[in-house]
């Protein structure tokens, strides 16, 4: 049997997963992450706590499994997105804390250059839109803002990268600066079509391409383990963003699947093979390279924030004790009893990209209770992924038969009920929710030669199916109600100047 490693670095925890070679887990240990919010509308992660989590974590789950590193075949790493992250070459020491992808501290940048008239150009360049979300803005705040990195920038001293990158330059003892395409597609720096840094983008952002890690394919050989800080030398074989691993893990290998994953954000993601022009507010992003094989395009809808609407129930407002809790109150009420809550705590995405949107209750009596808010924060979860699924159907033409839904929330019978209703289609919980993990896992088994690539996704099993069962003009009552919410919170930051 071959033992494989998935290190998952998310947005507000770490996990690591030790797995065998046919994707079944072994064991598992995990570490929140500080969230640091300096001012409204920043979010920040210190590097080092990042880093240390996840040692802690492959430290426990190799001891209880009284297994030493040496026996691994291979690591995988996935990672939140586009957060971004600058160090020093030659001590590996942190600049700053990390810029996470939620910040909205360079709307004013990425503003600035939609009125520039430069949006159709990095639109067809990178898949994205211009948005404080992605890496590049954020990466040029940095070198603006912090004294003499520019300079030691140029001089080639700084090593910038999204949090796949900063987690191999400390596995390898800072012998590999690497990403892979689906990290490096998510910066704003890189062109998807040519599938390298792109000069023209750099100049627009600002950024010197000494700064910028090699950009390998998914199953690469992406450097090993320092010896000295873990005694063996290890090959990291798999590496992807979350979504893009979670769209691997579950199965999702043809074009025409999709899943979303709900975790602190949600993110539908729809393998699309090819790469097509996006419309409608969607991003095309790479999904992966296997070996031998052209890059595997995707569409996605990304929402800022899901998961993050009951964390904000439970540390906002003190309606809950821990997140677990909500599907029994919100289940004390039949419905939201006309109660909208659009969590625009962070703007909002796909299909509206506006990040001075803000976040809004609607709709409430004298009647309204706990109950009906915390129902109307799942119900805004559903809301937002048939908001960024409706687009992504307009975009492509395609209409999506089922979604496949996985990430912490997926456990919730309540979310995907409403869900399925709300989306008039199948939702499916497969029996493993760690998709992301376990595509991490499986990426890193393809690289390290022990999982065939054609097998990868063979053993998708569910676990159980979710119908809808809502009448259609109830269906549409509601998502008007749900439009007239999210009209509200548009442009709030602006308007309120
Ligand atoms: O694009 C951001 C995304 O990668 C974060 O995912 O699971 O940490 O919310 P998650």
């Amino acid at each position: 049997m071959a033992y494989l490693l998935a290190i998952d670095q998310g947005t507000t925890s770490s996990r690591v997963t030790l797995y065998t070679e046919r994707g079944e887990p072994l064991g598992s240990a995990g570490r929140p992450l500080t969230q640091h919010f300096p001012q409204p509308g920043w979010v920040e992660h210190d590097p080092e706590e990042i880093w240390l989590g996840v040692v802690e974590c492959l430290r426990e789950v190799l001891g209880a499994a009284s297994l030493s590193l040496a026996e691994v075949a291979g690591i995988g790493i996935t990672n939140q997105r586009e957060t971004t992250v600058l160090w020093e070459r030659s001590t590996g020491r942190p600049l700053h804390r990390a810029i996470v992808w939620q910040d909205r501290r360079t709307a004013s940048r990425t503003a600035a250059l939609r009125e520039a008239g430069h949006e159709a150009l990095v639109r067809k360049k990178t898949g994205l839109l211009l948005d404080p979300y992605f890496s590049a803005s954020k990466l040029g705040w940095l070198l603006d803002e912090l004294p003499g990195v520019r300079e030691r920038a140029l001089r080639g001293e700084i090593c910038f990268g999204t949090v796949d990158s900063w987690l191999i330059y400390r596995l390898t003892g800072g012998r590999s600066l690497v990403t892979d395409l689906s990290n490096a597609s998510r910066t704003l720096l890189f062109n998807i079509q040519t599938l390298s840094w792109d000069d023209e983008l750099l100049e627009l952002f600002g950024v010197p391409r000494s700064l910028l890690p090699e950009v390998l394919p998914s199953t690469a050989c992406f450097g090993c383990t320092d010896p000295a800080l873990f005694g063996a030398e290890v090959p990291i074989t798999g590496v992807a963003g979350d979504q893009q691993a979670a769209l691997f893990g579950q199965g999702c290998h043809q074009p025409g699947l999709a899943k979303v994953t709900y975790g602190t954000g949600a993110f539908v993601v729809l393998n699309c093979g090819t790469c097509s022009e996006p419309g409608d507010g969607v991003l095309t992003t790479i999904a992966w390279q296997l070996p031998g094989e052209p890059v595997c395009y995707a569409l996605e809808g990304s929402i800022f924030i899901a998961g993050a609407a009951v964390q904000w129930l439970v540390e906002g407002l003190g309606l809950l004790k821990s997140p677990s809790e909500v599907e029994a109150l919100a289940r004390s009420v039949p419905d939201s009893g006309g109660v909208y809550f659009v969590p625009a705590l962070s703007g909002l995405g796909t299909p509206y990209w506006d990040p001075q949107a803000r976040g809004v209750i609607a709709g409430l009596t004298r009647g309204s209770s706990a109950g009906h808010l915390a129902r109307a924060a799942l119900e805004a979860i559903a809301f937002q992924t048939v908001d960024a699924i409706r687009a992504m159907e307009r975009s492509s033409g395609l209409v999506l038969r089922e979604l496949r839904a996985d990430g912490g929330a997926a456990a919730n019978n309540l979310l995907l009920e409403l869900q399925a209703d709300f989306l008039n289609a199948p939702v499916l919980r497969p029996r493993s929710t760690e998709g992301t993990s376990l595509g991490a896992a499986l990426l890193a088994g393809i690289g390290a030669g022990v999982v065939d690539p054609a097998r990868a996704g063979a053993d998708w099993e569910m676990d159980r199916e979710f119908r809808p069962q809502l009448a259609q003009r109830e269906r549409e009552r509601l998502y008007r109600g749900w439009g007239r919410a999210v009209r509200l919170s548009l442009g709030w930051e602006e308007e309120a100047g």
